[in-house]
Order: C-alpha cells, then structure tokens, then sequence
C-alpha cells in the first residue's frame, strides 16, 4: 500500500495583539493602544498606525501615528479623539530589524451623530427579529461608502450587500455587531449597535440606535415579530424591574444621565436581549 506523508512547513510571522480601550469614546476620554507579543521580553520597540479606508483595494492602509515609531512602550495613548477610528500595531527587534505583521486592527468608536459623517438604521432601533429585512445608510456628503461590522466574535467584515450608500441585510444571530461607514476620502461615522434576537419566538426591545440627548423624551416599548406588544411588559434597567406599565410602553419624560444603561422586556415570561441605551450630556452636542 503506498502511502505519502506530506509535510507541510510553515514560518509565519508572529502577529501581535492590539488591544484598545475604550471602545466606546466618551467625551474627552484618552483612549490607551496596547500590542502585545507573544513572546514579551525586553528590546522590543512598538509602530503604531492609524487605519485609512482605501475602499478601491477593499482595504486600508495604514499611517504612522505622531511619535509612533519604534517606541520602547507597548502602549501608547491618544488624547483628544472624538470619531471613530481604527488603529494597528507591529513590533520589531534586532539590527537589522526584525518586523512582526501588523495586528488585526481594532477600533474605538464614537456615538457622536454630529460628525460628517453618520448612518442611520430602518427600522430605527437596536433590536431586530431574526429574517428582517434591515438597511444601514451612510449619510454625509461624500460619493463612496462601505459598511463595515465588527461582530461579537470579533472578525471585521463588509456589507456585501451595497446599493449606493446603503447596505441591505436579512438579518441572523451572527449580524449582532457595531457597525459604521467608511468613506471613498476616510471619513468614518458614527458607530451604533445592532442586536438580533436569540429567541425567535421572544420579544425584542424598541429602543433607540443613536443616544439620547439629556432632558429630550425617550419611548421603550417591546414588541413580537407580529405584533406591537400593548399591554402587560416588564421593563429591567440594568436588571432591575423599573416598571410594569398597562400600556406596554417605557416613557421617561426628560432623560437624565443616570436613565443610561442596559434595558429589557419581559412579556409572558419570554424576555428580550438587553440593549444599552447611551445618553449624551446637552453640553456634549458640539463636540
Ligand atoms: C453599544 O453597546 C455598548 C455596550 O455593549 C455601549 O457601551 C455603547 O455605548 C453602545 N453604543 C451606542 C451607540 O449605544
Ligand atoms: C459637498 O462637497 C462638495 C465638494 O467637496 C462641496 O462643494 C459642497 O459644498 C459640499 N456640500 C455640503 C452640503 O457640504
Ligand atoms: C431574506 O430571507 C428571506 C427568507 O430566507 C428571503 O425570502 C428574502 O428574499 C431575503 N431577502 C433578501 C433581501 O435577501
């Protein structure tokens, strides 16, 4: 009986770690990059690099940050960013230089509607049923766009499915995520979650995409695949039940600061996923 045994050899080159935090920017907030290496030990230096939507190679590039070369830190802070942004690590050791891969990148990302660019989501809400049909749209004032996703299990990817500035999904589990436009000229949008449900035949929260403005009105309410739910709906912030209202609705009149945080509903004893509803401070809505 002939038998081969084939050998395969690889060399790859080690690809560090970035890790960035946070990852959702908070006025005035720094944000920290860390690389890590796999096999940390002393005489490393760090290359740190923005990522620059090249939506013609399907891809970025990527730009040195200011002092980002060769630093003996393996973190690096960047002060002052107020938009979503991607960012990558190399390290490199020895004369001459050895270079790791860059790292996957990694994104901190802003919930500021007010930059130039923006996306938008129909139906307007975190939520959404398992097969509905959901389109994000890009708005600002630029011809090309591509929608990109960063899902829970952390692997970037496109919209595959662009018409114009808009990307069109039949949602399943695997398009929970954040997701964001990019811009032909590199602008990035604002980020806003998307949810799909865990249990098809549960209840999904309503509530709202983009953060709501201190002191304006919010409206929760919960509703099946087939219907608005009207009556009988538990509502938890934070895991706690704030309100078991007739009419099935969560109204907070005007929204403080301390209304942000994590919602759900309850109906018949199905209950939805928890959604984070962000709030943003009325001095926040220039920056
Ligand atoms: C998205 O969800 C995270 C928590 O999972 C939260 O920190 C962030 O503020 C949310 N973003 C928006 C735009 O609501
Ligand atoms: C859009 O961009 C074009 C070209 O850069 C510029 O001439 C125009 O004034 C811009 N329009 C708006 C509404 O900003
Ligand atoms: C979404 O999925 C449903 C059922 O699988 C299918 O009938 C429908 O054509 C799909 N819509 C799009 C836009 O792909």
């Amino acid at each position: 009986v002939g038998g081969s045994v084939t050998l395969t050899c690889s060399v790859n080159k080690p690809r560090p770690v970035l890790t960035v935090s946070p990852s959702w920017l908070s006025p005035g907030a720094s944000v920290t990059l860390n690389c890590q290496v796999e096999h940390p030990s002393a005489g490393w230096s760090f290359y740190w690099y923005k990522a620059v939507p090249d939506l013609s190679e399907k891809s970025s590039s990527y730009e040195l940050l200011p002092d980002g070369s060769g630093t003996a830190q393996d973190s690096y802070i960047i002060h002052g960013q107020t938009h979503t942004a991607g960012y990558v690590c190399r390290a490199g050791r020895g004369d001459p230089e050895y270079h790791t891969d860059h790292s996957q990148p990694k994104f901190v990302w802003s919930a500021d509607v007010h930059s130039a660019a923006s996306l938008t989501v129909s139906p307007d809400r975190v939520q959404h049923f398992t097969s509905d049909s959901v389109s994000l749209t890009c708005e600002g004032n630029f011809t090309e766009w591509r929608v990109r996703k960063f899902p829970e299990d952390g692997r970037l990817s496109d919209c595959r499915r662009m018409t114009g500035s808009t990307c069109n999904i039949n949602t399943s589990k695997s398009d929970t995520g954040v997701y964001w436009c990019e811009s032909g000229s590199g602008e990035f949008s604002s980020a806003v979650n998307i949810t799909v449900q865990n249990d098809g035949n549960g209840p999904i929260l309503v509530s709202p995409v983009h953060p709501v403005t201190e002191g304006a009105s919010v409206s929760l309410s919960c509703s099946l695949k087939t219907q608005k739910i009207l009556s009988n709906v538990f509502f938890y912030h934070n895991d706690k039940l704030i309100q078991n209202d007739p009419r099935g609705e969560l109204k907070i009149s005007a929204v403080s600061k301390s209304d942000e945080g994590f919602y759900k509903c309850q109906y018949s004893g199905r209950e939805s996923a928890q959604s984070w509803m962000s709030v943003k401070g009325e001095q926040d809505q220039n920056s």
